[in-house]
């Protein structure tokens, strides 16, 4: 399989994937779904992904590491806690280290915007942007697409409503882009207070009425209540909250049979996701972390191994 020309060695965001690479990456995670390319099963041998995680993760971090160790290569795992970050060595001398370990990708979470952009300059190693701060998760809007089109086909023309926190929220901004680059109709809901200062600006359309969005959408994606990042009063209470913008089971009745119920993980059970919804048939919140592992593999695959 030849590699499309993405333009960049790393993956820091959606728009700098662009639409072609953003097809391509999800080609090869359809390809790896169900079974393995067959020259990819030994892609990563003698290869070493390091994760650099600065913020906590369970799925993006685990996956990285599974689909790692799927294409047979080796995994160092790196947490701020328990590293020598907690005696005061500098992020670029903990990059500088892992390089010396022989390190041939790094995949970067961390809680301040720009942080992956600004390691990839100083290496020539692939950076893999696993989320910073508020302003992208590439991977996760990947791994988004791609359970969409396995339920619903080509995202051109779907109609996708995401609900939340959409001002503190990385996913929302890389899921717009993607959805929008392959042809959906995005709206918003959201707290006046959790709504971007620039929204306009955003592409996507501010609704008002709940219910009726409810009725229309193919896809409602909810998003978790970031309380890290609150350190202003932006909500009355998160039981307010969920009277007004959770997904309860009165709410998901106005759903069509066909539609999905999405949400990035972790849930805030009983705040934007009602138990019950969560155990819903057409709510794929483990298919998108089951998802995660394959896009992840796709992307170690075209970063590390595919041939141009
Ligand atoms: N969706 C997501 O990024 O989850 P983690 O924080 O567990 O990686």
């Amino acid at each position: 399989m030849r590699k499309a020309n993405l333009g960049s060695n790393n993956l820091l965001s959606i728009s700098e994937l662009g639409s072609q690479g953003l097809k391509h990456l999800l080609f090869l995670t359809a390809s790896f779904d169900g079974k393995f390319l067959p020259e990819a099963q030994n892609a990563l041998l003698g290869k070493t992904v390091a994760t650099l995680f600065w913020e906590s993760s369970t799925r993006t971090k685990l996956s990285f590491e599974a689909a790692t160790k799927q294409l047979a290569g080796q995994c160092l795992n790196l947490d701020k806690q328990g590293s020598a970050a907690s005696k005061g060595e500098s992020i670029r001398d903990t990059v500088e280290t892992l390089l010396s370990l022989r390190t041939d990708c790094l995949v970067v979470r961390h809680s301040s915007s720009g942080a992956p952009s600004q390691i990839a300059r100083w290496v020539d190693v692939p950076v893999i942007n696993a989320g910073d701060g508020c302003n992208a998760h590439p991977t996760q809007a990947l791994l988004d697409c791609y359970t969409i089109q396995s339920h619903l086909g080509d995202l051109a023309g779907l109609r996708i409503l995401i609900v939340g926190d959409i001002r503190h929220s990385r996913v929302a901004r890389s899921c717009i882009v993607a959805f929008k680059m392959l042809g959906a109709n995005v709206s918003v809901f959201a707290p006046p207070t959790l709504l971007p200062v620039a929204l306009e600006s955003w592409g996507v359309e501010l609704v008002q009425d709940y219910n009726t969005a409810l009725e229309r959408t193919d896809v409602v994606y909810l998003l978790r209540v970031q309380k890290e990042r609150q350190d202003e009063a932006f909500l009355p209470s998160l039981k307010e909250y969920n009277r007004f913008y959770g997904l309860t089971m009165a709410r998901a009745k106005f759903l069509k049979d066909h539609a999905l119920i999405m949400h990035p993980g972790p849930i805030n059970r009983g705040v934007e996701i009602d138990n019950e919804v969560a155990e819903l048939e057409n709510a794929v919140l483990t298919e998108q972390v089951a998802n995660g592992v394959l896009v992840r593999m796709a992307v170690l695959y075209h970063l590390l191994a595919e041939e141009n």
